[in-house]
């Protein structure tokens, strides 16, 4: 099993049910970024290393201490270490990378590797992993496929992404097997930039409805 640090990424996760993917490409709106989630209480970001900025938009974040930092879409063992080096205090793939989850059990940093099928859910468990990203979750079947697969994997926990948008986020969050819900229909860079108090206002209404 994932150490201690795991379990209590695991319960503030749990309480707050949203965990926002962002991608970095300016890193003038982090601040704005910063205000808008501690100002709903949302103390979670993932900042995916889909963009040059990964490393720095997480650098900057963990510093200012606001907010819960980890890493998305890693998938090498040198964007992990990276992120770490960083100050993010957690990991989320897209797969099951094993130097990513090894060296993440190695440095208790909790990892959530990314998961759809039976297969992929039993390499996790075997790791000793007990929550894990379930991805592209509408693709892969949605909550149907959660509560199929929640009756083997009874002690797995699901962190569903990958489609999930404002209008079916509270159905997933019902079912007791699902942690929490991520995306980046929680909060975006393009809608900070667009309006960033019509970006408050949708994260305030996401926030009052989970
Ligand atoms: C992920 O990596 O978790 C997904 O790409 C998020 O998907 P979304 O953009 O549909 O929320």
């Amino acid at each position: 099993m994932q150490a201690n640090m795991a379990h209590e990424l695991y319960q503030k996760i749990a309480e707050t049910k949203l965990l926002p993917l962002y991608t970095a490409t300016d890193l003038s709106l982090l601040g704005k970024l910063e205000e808008i989630l501690v100002k709903n209480d949302v103390r979670f970001i993932e900042v995916t290393f889909r963009s040059s900025l990964a490393n720095e938009a997480i650098k900057q974040l963990a510093a200012s201490g606001e907010l819960i930092v980890g890493a998305g879409t890693v998938r090498t063992l040198a964007e992990a270490k990276s992120a770490v080096a960083n100050g993010a205090q957690f990991i989320v793939s897209p797969a099951i990378v094993p130097e990513v989850i090894e060296y993440c059990i190695q440095q208790d940093i909790p990892v959530f590797p990314g998961t759809a099928t039976p297969g992929d859910i039993q390499r996790a468990t075997e790791y000793g992993i007990r929550v894990v990203k379930f991805f592209p979750a509408d693709i892969y079947g949605g909550l149907k496929a959660i509560k199929a697969l929640s009756g083997p994997f009874y002690d797995v926990q699901f962190l569903p992404t990958g489609g999930i948008n404002e209008d079916n986020f509270t159905e997933y969050l019902q079912d007791e097997h699902i942690i929490a819900v991520g995306g980046s229909f929680i909060i975006s860079e393009s809608a900070i930039q667009k309006d960033s108090e019509a970006a408050d206002k949708t994260l305030a209404a996401l926030v009052a409805k989970r």
